[in-house]
């Protein structure tokens, strides 16, 4: 064990570097040069798995209280972390509220995390995107109780980008993954590597990452969240928003730049919400990297779509600005057209057809929002351009003419909730259309039959988006959409059809798919899936 351990070690400090990359094309994986087989003759048996690690960590989720608005402080639960080994880059608090700390991990590194649960109630810690056993992967089958803690270790594999932490409890009643995330537990995660650091993309100050959270306050400053009777039914069906958006854990976002270029990497940390970005002077957004790291060319657009979980990486060039001067990014106002005469409840059953569409468009729908304002305080000469190639190609895609198709049917049961294929979560029941082979291409289709868009998430890998076929009214949303690249999340409108394709590396178990609409998942819009050999 401590030798292959150690063979490994060595398998990916390799593949970490330049020179690895260039293998990338011909290994066959995804998400940059960690072959499939590199792991084989070892079981993923991450909860024992051997030191030395290169990073040490001791992560806690806990109450506390922390000042958001002007006035009496919030009471939130939190992550706070402490360093036990590693570069002293790994750990940066963000901002001074209550989201967890930016986690910057280099690929190639392994890594041990302590998790101490001094919550009153069961919580779990999930590496989204993260490419990692499921035995750490956080999932609800595994919770770690009030006043004890879990160690979980892994080796950083993926590719550079932008990943988050945050927590997965779910019980015989439900999830509680929307209460314990909208209570303030999420961190952002970034993995790097030499690759990109050559690039030489704003880093320092001019690196922002901005996690995105909708939260609605009481008048004395505490956080509210969903309550009960039919209100609450309501909401739990369309998923939870709030009045205000707050940028990592703070309201009216401001960020003092020079005319410089910028990166943010952007975090939708929302309950539900999906965010139309855009620059309120008109100019294009500049999308250099998804879910699963950097693009291989820069994409523009006019507006970028960002739902629940996802995260994206943009570059801004403020050097057309004078010091004085402000830019805002915003979240656009839309309309979600509620296509079709199907009905929310089936069949239009409780309301009337008409003023169910009526009231589903302004309940999914979105008023203009101000984000982050950019002061512009400082000229600076050395502007530094975008570089037109980024990561490279990814590899020629594995689909095949017989590359299996899974197809998953998004439905919604009367008064329960949303399905899939029928089915809502039931423990880690998986059934016989849920297993699939550990090394295998497959697409998964996703046809949604419901009136909400849905922003479907599958654990433990990145996928790409193979095809998406709209229904015939396009929502100005759909422009916004950054389909290139690698993902781990990925809307599903109202009776569109999405195909994502899949390969299933290097581990065997239980994962998880499920919507990342918090209140969906919670009341079972999740199921688990498993991987064998
Ligand atoms: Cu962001 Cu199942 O997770
Ligand atoms: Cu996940
Ligand atoms: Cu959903």
């Amino acid at each position: 064990m401590a030798y292959v351990d150690l063979q490994r070690r060595m398998v990916l400090r390799r593949l970490g570097g330049v020179a690895a990359l260039s293998t990338l094309a011909g290994a066959g994986g995804w998400f940059g040069g960690f072959r499939p087989g590199a792991l084989a003759a070892s079981e993923p048996t991450s909860m024992a798995m051997e030191g030395p690690f290169d990073v040490d960590l001791r992560l806690r989720a806990h109450p506390d209280e922390v000042s958001i608005l002007p006035g009496a402080p919030s009471n939130v639960w939190r992550y706070t972390a402490e360093r036990l080994a590693g570069p002293e880059e790994t750990l940066t608090p963000v901002g001074e509220s209550y989201a967890g700390p930016l986690i910057r991990l280099r690929r190639g590194q392994r890594l041990r995390v302590r998790i101490d649960n001094d919550l009153p109630e069961d919580t779990t810690v999930h590496w989204h995107g993260l490419h990692v056993p499921p035995e750490v992967d956080g999932q609800p089958r595994l919770p770690i109780e009030p006043a004890t803690s879990t160690t979980v270790a892994f080796d950083v594999v993926d590719r550079a980008g932008l990943y988050w932490y945050h927590p997965h409890p779910h019980g015989p009643d439900g999830g509680r993954v929307g209460f314990q995330s909208y209570a303030g537990l999420a961190g952002p995660l970034i993995i790097s590597d030499d690759t990109e650091r050559a690039l030489g993309l704003p880093d320092g100050e001019r690196e922002l990452v901005l996690i995105l959270q909708d939260r609605t306050f009481t008048d004395s400053n505490e956080l509210q969240y969903i309550g009960g009777g039919m209100g609450g039914m309501m909401t739990r069906m369309r998923g939870f928003r709030g009045e205000r958006v707050l940028v990592n854990g703070h309201p009216d976002a401001r960020r003092e730049v020079a005319t410089q270029p910028h990166r943010l990497r952007l975090l939708n940390g929302s309950n539900s919400r999906i965010y139309k970005l855009a620059w309120n002077d008109g100019r294009a957004v500049t999308v250099i990297g998804t879910d699963g790291g950097l693009l291989s060319r820069p994409e523009q657009r006019r507006s970028v779509t960002l739902a629940p979980a996802q995260r994206i990486d943009l570059w801004v060039d403020f050097g057309d600005t004078e010091p004085g001067q402000s830019v805002q990014l915003v979240s656009e106002e839309y309309e979600l057209d509620m296509m079709g005469g199907r009905g929310m409840m089936g069949g239009g059953g409780m309301m009337g057809q008409g003023m169910m569409d009526e009231r589903m468009g302004e309940m999914m729908g979105s008023e203009r929002l101000s984000l982050v304002t950019f002061d512009i305080v400082a000229r600076a000469n050395d502007s530094g351009t975008l570089p037109e190639r980024l990561a490279q190609d990814l590899p020629a895609s594995p689909v095949q003419a017989d590359t299996p198709v899974r197809r998953f049917e998004l439905g919604m049961r009367m008064m329960q909730g949303f399905t899939m294929n029928g089915r809502r979560m039931e423990g880690t029941t998986v059934a016989d259309d849920e297993i699939v082979r550990l090394g295998q291409t497959e697409i998964w289709e996703f046809v949604n039959n419901t009136m909400m868009p849905h922003p479907i998430h599958v654990h433990g890998l990145q996928f790409r988006i193979q095809e998406r076929i709209p229904a015939g009214g396009k929502s100005d949303l759909h422009d916004g959409i950054i389909d290139a690249g690698l993902h781990d999340t990925v809307l599903v409108f109202p009776e569109e059809r999405v195909r994502i394709a899949l390969i299933f590396e290097n581990f065997e178990g239980l994962y998880m798919y499920h919507c990342h609409n918090m209140e969906h998942e919670d009341t079972g819009m999740m199921r688990y899936f498993r991987v064998v050999a």
